[in-house]
């Protein structure tokens, strides 16, 4: 899957044009534990994926996983970003709740998903001022 994402990335998300498209290795020490797959539209949104290694779940990696990389992306002047859960996923959707992203409707779409959203715009200058003395490589610190 991530070759065909790689290869073939999606132009557009419902009317907005994917400008960048990112992925993070979640890394705790020298393990990989997870990935976050990001796309940023031209609107200043960008939608997540992200997935964490069964053996190493349950143990807040996604959690501090999604803190990181909304730092991030408030750095990068993103000013919300989304994430698409199945309805039938407590897992991911308490995971993105606990993140601080919340949900206007549980209403699921004709795919079956349910959009919840954190507002970064608020957060940038006090985040910015953290992130950037320890942020260049392409990778996010799951620790
Ligand atoms: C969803 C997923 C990423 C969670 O990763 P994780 O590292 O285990 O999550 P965390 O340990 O950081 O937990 C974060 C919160 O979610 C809750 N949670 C995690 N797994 C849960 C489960 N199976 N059932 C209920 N709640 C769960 C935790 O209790 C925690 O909430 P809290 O902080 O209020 O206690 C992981 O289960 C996964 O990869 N699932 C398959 C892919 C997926 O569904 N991705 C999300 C949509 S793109």
């Amino acid at each position: 899957m991530i070759l065909r994402l790689a290869a073939d990335p999606p132009a557009e998300h419902r009317g907005h044009r994917v400008i960048d498209r990112r992925a993070w290795i979640i890394e705790e020490g020298d393990v990989r534990v997870g990935m976050i797959d990001v796309e940023i539209y031209d609107n200043r949104a960008a939608g997540l994926a992200f997935v964490v290694a069964p053996i190493h779940r349950g143990r807040g990696v996604a959690r501090r996983a999604l803190a990181a990389i909304a730092t991030r992306l408030a750095s990068d002047g993103v000013q919300k970003v989304f994430g698409g859960v199945e309805t039938d996923s407590q897992a991911s959707i308490r995971c993105i709740e606990a993140a601080g992203f919340t949900c206007r409707s549980r209403q699921p779409d004709a795919e079956g998903f349910v959009y919840l959203a954190r507002q970064l715009s608020e957060t940038v200058v006090e985040e910015v001022a953290e992130v950037e003395e320890v942020e260049e490589a392409p990778r996010v610190s799951g620790a």
